[in-house]
């Protein structure tokens, strides 16, 4: 893995929003048929972030490399055909309300391919199948979906071009125990059986224990840490401490350092979920507390 050069890499990228800072120097690089997830507080940047690697945004200094391309130097044309390299799912799905489920599953294939009405209408089953949902949830409408449904169909979305690369910005949050089990088994078998590199935003620490390789740490513009979840564990800086010092950070650490190992194909056990649902129904100590969602969302169920 380590011999083929970086799927991303990010050399002292710095963004700001007029006087606000947001990153001040971030590297960072990601290895081929990884998943890699970037952790830090709200408002720290992860989300700006994604956009930069997917041309949704231009840093204000630095370089992002995609895929072997330096995105500040590609023309319309190389956009174009690097975009349709990866797949994203955005932090509310961002599916189309008065499309149905298999219409949304469809339009990259609409707006990239040439194929055939019926094609395209068999790849969105297919797609539709490898991320457990019924047949029939493709003619309904995405205000119809549940979360966890919702979250299903844009992931089969960003999944319609057949991408090396899938961006997922926090694919758990918002979902009940049993929902937020099922994707992190997803997210491990589109890894495993399809050998997709994956970048994810998450503060799920049972997605980030069960499922992430490595972890970056933004906080104060940077990557303040970067490493396997054990090897955070054991890292100082008070951005990773926050993490995993608090009664959730703790349960999920102990569930993830059992032994028993998970069958693949089944949802992982939830008790990490339902204890954390536990431990954050009380307040948390203030320096404990896992950074929260970012601010100006819908509240969304603990996790
Ligand atoms: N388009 C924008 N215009 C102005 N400020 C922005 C814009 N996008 C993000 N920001 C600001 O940049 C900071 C980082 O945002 P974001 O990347 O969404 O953080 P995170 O995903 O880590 O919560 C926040 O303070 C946010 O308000
Ligand atoms: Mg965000």
């Amino acid at each position: 893995m380590a011999d083929s050069p970086p799927v991303i890499e990010l050399r002292h990228v710095g963004t700001r929003f007029g006087s606000h800072v947001v990153h001040t120097d971030i590297d960072l690089a990601v290895q081929r048929a990884e998943v890699f997830a970037l952790i830090g507080g709200s408002g720290s940047g992860k989300s700006t972030l994604l956009r930069e690697m997917v041309l949704l945004h231009q840093p204000d200094s630095g370089s992002v490399h995609v895929l072997g391309n330096d995105l500040a130097t590609l023309d319309a044309e190389a956009a174009q055909a690097l975009r349709q390299r990866w797949g994203v799912m955005f932090q509310h799905g961002g599916l189309f309300g008065a499309l149905t489920v298999k219409e949304n599953i469809g339009l990259p294939l609409r707006e990239h391919t040439g194929l055939s009405g019926a094609l395209i209408d068999e790849i969105a089953d297919w797609k539709l199948a490898m991320t457990g949902l019924a047949p029939e949830v493709g003619a309904q409408y995405p205000p119809e979906l549940s979360g966890g449904m919702m979250k299903r169909a844009s992931l089969a979305r960003a999944l319609a071009l057949d991408p090396e690369l899938l961006f997922l910005d926090e694919p758990t949050a918002g979902l009940d125990p049993v929902s937020a089990a099922g994707v992190d088994t997803l997210v491990r078998e589109l890894r495993t059986l399809f050998g997709l590199t994956i970048v994810m935003i998450t503060h799920d620490l049972d997605l980030l224990w069960q499922v992430a390789d490595r972890v970056a740490v933004l906080a104060d513009g940077r990557v303040v840490a970067i490493g396997s979840m054990a090897e955070l564990s054991h890292h100082e800086a008070p951005a990773v401490r926050a993490f995993f010092d608090g009664p959730r950070g703790r349960t999920a650490q102990q569930q993830a350092q059992q032994p028993a190992v998970q069958p693949a194909v089944q949802p992982a056990e939830p008790s990490a979920r339902q204890a954390t649902q536990a431990a954050q129904a009380a307040p948390p100590a203030a320096q404990a507390a896992p950074p929260a969602p970012p601010t100006g969302e819908p509240p969304s169920k603990p996790r």
